[in-house]
């Protein structure tokens, strides 16, 4: 059975507003059509990015009632009838318009990673991957992009300021996952995670894991084991030794 919903909306650039409306909901239905069902009968020009409406674009990143979502994954039936149903665009990234940010941060982010190392004269079929070093880094490469964590980890949340310096949970959980890679010869990645990419600033709060919509375990998985081989690597007796000769 259908009822009327009512929803609260960002409209507008920075200097927008919430906008308040009565809108039909189905059963079955998720925030994504409510809103398709907003923007068809009394918001023609509200602007909303998506996709695949199935979770797996990444493309419909929002906040709903204050939390970090997929619009597509987030279903109607989980709101009481009477409850307002607010929806904001995510924070963390400057506002274009309505529910649309603008996340180039990310892809800045996502260019600094060095690429995938192999060894250069590796024929294909030569080398069998153990099956522990695939399941490790099956976990990451289920990472959709929707900047979820991005958007929740506080460090660039409420301090603008880091964003020059932290590349956010998502692009150290990339530097975490070719740092794990058996055949990745890219030296240094744990001296990259925490010079340029901020590793430093995370004090494993785990928001950004709570938030991921593919259960990807961020901060225990990626964000951990990586700060404990910086500490291998930095503060390695042997190793400390050996670069005080070389400075
Ligand atoms: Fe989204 Fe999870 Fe990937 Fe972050 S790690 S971008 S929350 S899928
Ligand atoms: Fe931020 Fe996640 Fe670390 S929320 S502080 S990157 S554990
Ligand atoms: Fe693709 Fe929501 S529309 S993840």
């Amino acid at each position: 059975m259908g009822y009327q919903a009512h929803f609260r909306v960002w409209r507008g650039a920075d200097d927008g507003e919430l906008r308040d409306y009565t809108v039909e909901v189905n059963e079955g239905e998720v925030v994504l059509d409510v809103v398709h069902r907003l923007q068809a009968t009394q918001a023609p020009d509200m602007a909303v990015r998506w996709n695949c409406k199935a979770g797996k674009c990444g493309s419909c990143s929002a906040e709903i009632n204050g939390r970090p979502r997929l619009m597509c994954m987030a279903r109607m039936s989980t709101f009481t009838e009477a409850e307002t149903v607010t929806i904001t665009p995510m924070r963390t990234f400057p506002l274009i318009k309505d529910l649309v940010t603008d996340v180039s941060y990310n892809y800045v982010k996502s260019r600094e990673v060095p690429a995938f190392t192999p060894p250069a004269d590796l024929e294909p079929g030569e080398y069998r991957m153990q099956q522990v070093d695939v399941q490790r880094s099956q976990e990451f490469r289920k990472c959709i992009e929707c900047f979820l964590c991005q958007d929740t980890c506080h460090v660039i949340r409420d301090h603008e300021e880091n964003k020059e310096t932290f590349s956010g949970p998502r692009y150290l959980l990339r530097v975490a996952e070719l740092e794990m890679h058996p055949l990745d010869e890219a030296r240094g990645r744990p001296e990259q995670a925490r010079g340029d990419h901020g590793l430093g600033l995370c004090n494993i709060t785990k928001c950004c894991s709570e938030v991921c919509p593919e259960n990807i375990r961020i901060t225990d998985n990626a964000l951990i084991p990586l700060k404990e081989r910086v500490a291998d690597t930095r503060y390695d007796p042997i190793l400390r030794f050996f670069r005080k000769k070389e400075e």
